[in-house]
């Protein structure tokens, strides 16, 4: 119920635009004030107005809105992607001298921001494995500040318990963040176990088909708006009204998609399982995966995304069965409607490759929109195909 109001009616203001069910891309950089009194007041609080667009615009605060309230969070920023969210909401939280825990490889560009760009401002990073509490205490020094989690991870899927993180980071006053775009808000709420401030790649299952790229941002008002009116306006990483209204577009179905894309997954899965040179399916939501307990506690479902670890001996067993796939394309993102597989070993040099190495044989799936036979027969002939 509350959902579909989300969905539908919250955010829109059909009267102001002729009863228009799709509401119009307020494509304007710039927006006109009746007196120099009124234009004082938007310079001085930019985050209350409609001033400029790199700030805030009509069409984005329909999506802000929607999404805050998916997200059962005060406010909402949107970015113009992912990697900007997660630079803002960190850069937002440390000075020179900080300190943040992370768990271990986090998505790419957020471990690079790590690795190389935070340690030139003097700001450090340990990382943790995250499935216990208490290597995360060991992990925290005095000068810690913030406390970086992605549950599930989108590789492994591992999981960090997160109120109990909350917990221990509110005692200690650091800031929590977490990257929820493997589940969405349909699927986890952060904010409502206790962390400060969740993101998610909008570009992923939010935008949905493909076609745009964004980041979603939410937290406490406060916190909100201090980042607005210093890294959002600082960047100008803010997304732009076009792409904000594909966002909207994408949003409206994602309930029945990822509904959809779980019912599959779980079926491809169910399949995969049973295949001879399947060695181990990673998926949150079978019984078998090592934090299954948890991710039932703190999870409503486990979309489209997992992990196939192949039996195999030679690299060019996994090129061959991935280049037989028919309709699972081969490319970096998901959430859209196409399915899609990636192979660890396409991030390797082809000289690297090790067999005895888990992680070398593995394929990451996504599955799409398609119905789960149509998948199923293409796998089985990939495998087929495949040389002993
Ligand atoms: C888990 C995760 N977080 C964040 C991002 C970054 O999002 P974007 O590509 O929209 O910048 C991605 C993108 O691949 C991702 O997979």
């Amino acid at each position: 119920m509350e959902n579909s109001y989300i969905f539908n009616e919250l955010g829109e203001r059909r009267e102001d635009y002729f009863r228009a069910i799709a509401p119009p891309i307020i494509q304007t950089s710039n927006f006109a004030f009746d007196s120099v009194d009124d234009l004082r007041k938007a310079f001085e609080d930019e985050y209350s107005t409609f001033l400029y667009s790199r700030g805030l615009n009509p069409t984005t605060d329909i999506l802000r809105k929607k999404l805050a309230a998916l997200d059962e969070a005060e406010d909402c920023l949107v970015f113009n992607s992912g990697a900007s969210a997660i630079f803002a909401a960190v850069l937002a939280n440390v000075s020179s001298g900080d300190h943040i825990v992370s768990v271990n490889k986090p998505y790419t560009w957020a471990q690079k921001m790590f690795d190389n760009v935070l340690p030139r401002f003097n700001v450090t990073t340990t990382y943790i494995e995250g499935r216990t509490l208490i290597e995360l205490e060991e992990a925290i020094k005095p000068n810690t500040k913030v406390i970086y989690l992605e549950s599930p991870n989108s590789w492994d899927f591992s999981l960090q318990d997160l109120s109990a993180v909350a917990g221990l980071a509110k005692e200690k006053n650091i800031i929590t963040i977490c990257d929820n775009s493997y589940c969405t808000p349909l699927y986890q709420k952060p904010i409502k176990l206790g962390i400060d401030l969740v993101l998610q790649s909008a570009t992923k299952y939010i935008g949905g088909h493909s076609d745009v790229i964004g980041g979603v941002l939410c937290g406490k008002q406060k916190m909100m708006k201090n980042i607005f009116d210093s890294e959002l306006l600082n960047m100008g990483n803010g997304i732009s009204p076009f792409n904000a209204w594909l966002l909207l577009r994408g949003l409206r179905t994602l309930p029945v998609r990822l509904e959809r894309i779980s019912k599959t997954a779980l079926e491809v899965v169910k399949f995969l399982k049973n295949q001879e040179k399947v060695e181990e399916v990673i998926f949150p939501y079978d019984r078998d995966f090592s934090q299954y307990e948890l991710a039932q506690k703190q999870m409503k479902g486990a979309g489209g995304l997992f992990t196939v670890v192949l039996k195999v001996s030679s690299r060019s067993q996994i090129v061959q069965f991935c280049e037989s796939l028919k309709h699972f394309l081969l490319a970096v993102s998901w959430g859209g409607h196409e399915s899609l597989v990636l192979p660890k070993c396409a991030s390797l040099d082809p000289e690297e490759f090790d067999a005895h190495n888990r992680e070398h044989r593995m394929i990451r799936f996504y599955c799409g929109l398609e119905d789960a036979d149509y998948l199923i027969a293409d796998i089985e002939q990939a495998f087929k195909k495949m040389e002993a």
